[in-house]
C-alpha cells in the first residue's frame, strides 16, 4: 500500500472510530494490590508476539502478521525505528508507523510500539546516521580512557532535544491517527537502556557532574544523606550516577511523548544475570554484563525517583533458570510496578514461565523474534527447539488456551481471584490455597490411585485456578490434574463438612458469557480434572459441602 493510501485508510478509520468508541485511553487500574491493563473499559491481558528488530518493514511483516496469527497472540509488538523514521533533522517519515498500525488492524491486532531511539541494548545503534556522523553535537559516552563509545552521552541536553523531538513527533502522529481507535495499547521508550562498554559516562560534562553533588530530588525521595555522588553511594557511585541520567533523560522523553498523547509507557530492562564464572565474582559487572544505568534490579529505587512518566519497568527473560525467574517475578511484581514481560525466549520453558508469572499477577508476557523461529538457537537464544514441534509450538499452545479467556483472567487477575501451579523438580504435587478450598495440583501422566504423581521428563506441567464464586473455580492447564479439598481454614472452624461436585463443565467464554459444550463426569472428574498437552480445554467446576455425618438424619431413621 502506498503512503496515501494508508494516509486515508487512517483517516477513514480514525473518522468512524472517534463516533464510535470510548474516548478512553488504555490505563492501569489498580485494586488491592493487583493491576489489570484497562481497554476499552475492559481488562485486558496482553498475549504478545514481539517481532524481531528487522522485520517492521514492507517486505517482512506478513511474515510477522502470519506468526503472530498462528502464535493465536492478541498483541503485536513491534520497532519504530528513529533511523527510519527522522531521516534527516526535522524530516519526519511517518510511514512505517502507519504501515504497523494500519496492518495491525487488518489482522485484528493491538499493538505496543518500542521506540528504538537513542537506547537499542544498551547502544545507539538505531540513532539516525546525521546523529551518528556529528558527535561534536551529538557526543558519545566516554569510557574512563576517554573511548568513544557507541552509547550516547545522556548528559548533552542536544542528544535530549534530538530524541524529545522525534518521540514527540511520533506520540503526535498516533493520537491524530490512533487516538481513537486504541491500537496502541502501550508505548516502549527506548530498548534496554543503559550502556555498554562503561559503567557510566566519562566524558568532561559527566565527569563535572559526577563531581558535583546528587541531585536534591533524588536525595529527598530516597532519603539519602546528601553530598557527592561517591559520598552518597559509595562502591555503587558510578553505576548509581548512570541510572540517574539515563532515568532522567528517559523521563523527559517520555514526558514530551505524554505531553502530546498520554499513553501508558514502559522501558524494558537487561536485567542483571548473575555469574557463576568464579567463586570471588558474585556480581556482574556493570557495562560488561549488561547495560550499566539501565533499569536492572538494584536500580529499580533509582529509576521510580528519577522516571515518574514511565509506568512500568518490565524485565526481558532469557534464561532457563527456573529460579532467576521466580526472583526477577518477585523483584518486578511491586506494589509500584505492574508485571510484564515484554520479551521472553521461545522454547519449553514458556509454559510454565507465563504461567507462573499469571499467577503472580502479569498484564501481559511476550515472546521474542516469532518470526524467525530459528533465532531459538542463536546465542541470544539458546533454547534448542522443542522436540516434535517448532519453536513456536510451546507459546502457541499457551496463547490458544489462555486467548479466548484472556479477559476473563486479567479480571480475575485484578480481583486478587487467580493462582496458578508449575512444576518443579522433586514437586510433582502442590497445593493452591485458595479462600474457600485448596486445589490439589498433580503433575503428569499416568496418575495411579495413591500414588505419588510421576510429574512430567522436563517439568513442564502448569495449571491456573480461579475463583469465579463461594465455591465455583475456573481450572485449566496443560500436563496437570486438579481435585479439590477443603481448606484447612474452613475445616478447623467446621470438621463435619466434605466437598462433592455438583456440575463440572468445559466451555468457553462468548462475549464475556460463559457457554457449557459438555458436562464432565465420570473418568472426567472422579480423580480430579485432567488437563493432558493434547486436549486443551477450560472448565468450570462447581462445588457444594455437606455434612460428613447428619446428626438429625440419623436419629430421625425409624
Ligand atoms: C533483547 C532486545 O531487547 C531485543 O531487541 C533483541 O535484541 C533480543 N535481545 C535478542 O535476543
Amino acid at each position: 500500500m502506498n503512503k496515501l493510501a494508508v494516509a486515508l485508510l487512517l483517516a477513514a478509520t480514525y473518522t468512524f472510530q472517534a463516533s464510535a468508541q470510548s474516548n478512553d485511553l488504555p490505563h492501569l487500574e489498580k485494586r488491592d494490590g493487583h493491576f489489570a491493563l484497562i481497554v476499552d473499559g475492559k481488562p485486558f491481558l496482553v498475549l504478545g508476539a514481539q517481532i524481531n528488530n528487522s522485520s517492521a518493514w514492507p517486505s517482512t511483516l506478513p511474515a510477522a502478521w502470519s506468526a503472530a496469527e498462528a502464535m493465536h497472540a492478541n498483541t503485536v509488538e513491534a520497532p519504530v525505528y528513529w533511523e527510519q523514521m527522522e531521516p534527516t533533522r526535522g524530516t519526519f517519515d511517518f510511514s512505517g508507523v502507519d504501515l504497523l498500525v494500519t496492518q495491525a488492524r487488518e489482522h485484528h491486532f493491538r499493538l505496543v510500539l518500542l521506540w528504538f531511539g537513542t537506547w537499542k541494548n544498551g547502544q545507539n545503534h538505531y540513532v539516525p546516521a546525521w546523529i551518528k556522523s556529528d558527535p561534536k553535537t551529538y557526543p558519545r559516552e566516554e569510557n574512563a580512557y576517554g573511548k568513544l563509545l557507541d552509547v550516547m552521552s545522556p548528559l548533552s541536553q542536544a542528544n535530549l532535544d534530538a530524541d524529545k523531538t522525534a518521540f514527540a513527533g511520533l506520540m503526535r502522529h498516533l493520537k491524530s491517527i490512533d487516538g481513537a481507535q486504541h491500537t496502541v495499547l502501550m508505548i516502549q521508550v527506548e530498548n534496554e537502556s543503559g550502556s555498554v562498554g562503561s559503567v557510566r559516562d566519562f566524558s568532561p560534562a559527566a565527569e563535572k557532574a559526577f563531581e558535583g553533588p546528587v541531585p536534591s530530588s533524588l536525595v529527598r525521595t530516597l532519603h539519602l544523606s546528601e553530598g557527592a555522588w561517591s559520598k552518597t553511594f559509595g562502591a555503587d557511585a558510578d553505576e548509581s550516577f548512570a541510572a540517574y541520567t539515563t532515568a532522567h533523560y528517559i523521563n523527559e522523553v517520555a514526558a514530551a511523548g505524554k505531553a502530546e498523547y498520554p499513553i501508558l509507557m514502559y522501558c524494558n530492562v537487561w536485567f542483571a544475570y548473575p555469574v557463576h564464572a568464579l567463586e570471588n565474582r558474585d556480581r556482574p559487572s556493570a557495562g560488561q554484563e549488561y547495560p550499566s544505568g539501565g533499569p536492572q534490579q538494584a536500580n529499580i529505587p533509582i529509576w521510580k525517583a528519577a522516571a515518574p512518566a514511565i509506568d512500568i519497568l518490565a524485565p526481558d527473560f532469557y534464561s532457563s533458570d527456573f529460579t532467576l525467574f521466580r526472583s526477577i517475578v518477585a523483584t518486578y511484581a511491586r506494589a509500584d510496578n505492574p508485571l510484564v514481560f515484554p520479551e521472553s525466549q521461545l522454547g519449553p520453558n514458556f509454559g510454565r514461565y507465563l504461567f507462573y508469572a499469571l499467577g503472580h499477577g502479569a498484564i501481559g508476557f511476550a515472546p521474542f523474534g516469532i518470526d524467525r523461529a530459528a533465532m531459538v538457537n542463536e546465542p541470544a537464544n539458546p533454547l534448542p527447539i522443542p522436540s516434535g514441534g517448532t519453536a513456536l509450538t510451546v507459546p502457541s499452545q499457551n496463547f490458544a488456551l489462555l486467548s479466548p479467556i484472556a479477559s476473563q483472567v486479567a479480571r480475575l487477575n485484578l480481583e486478587g481471584k487467580l493462582f496458578t501451579a508449575v512444576e518443579e523438580a522433586g514437586a510433582a504435587r502442590q497445593t493452591i490455597h485458595l479462600p474457600t478450598a485448596d486445589a490439589v495440583v498433580s503433575f503428569g501422566f499416568p496418575q495411579s490411585d495413591g500414588a505419588y504423581p510421576p510429574g512430567t521428563p522436563t517439568q513442564q506441567g502448569r495449571a491456573l485456578v480461579a475463583q469465579v464464586g463461594p465455591l465455583e473455580f475456573l481450572v485449566t492447564g496443560f500436563e496437570s490434574s486438579v481435585s479439590f479439598t477443603l481448606a484447612a481454614a474452613a475445616l478447623q472452624k467446621d470438621a463435619n463438612q466434605q466437598f462433592e461436585i455438583l456440575r463440572a463443565e468445559e466451555g468457553e467464554y462468548v462475549d464475556g458469557q460463559w457457554h457449557a459444550t459438555r458436562i464432565l463426569n465420570g473418568d472426567e472428574t472422579d480423580r480430579g480434572l485432567n488437563f493432558h498437552g493434547s486436549n486443551p480445554h477450560v472448565v468450570r467446576i462447581l462445588l457444594h459441602t455437606l455434612p460428613l455425618y447428619d446428626e438429625a438424619l440419623h436419629h430421625s431413621q425409624p
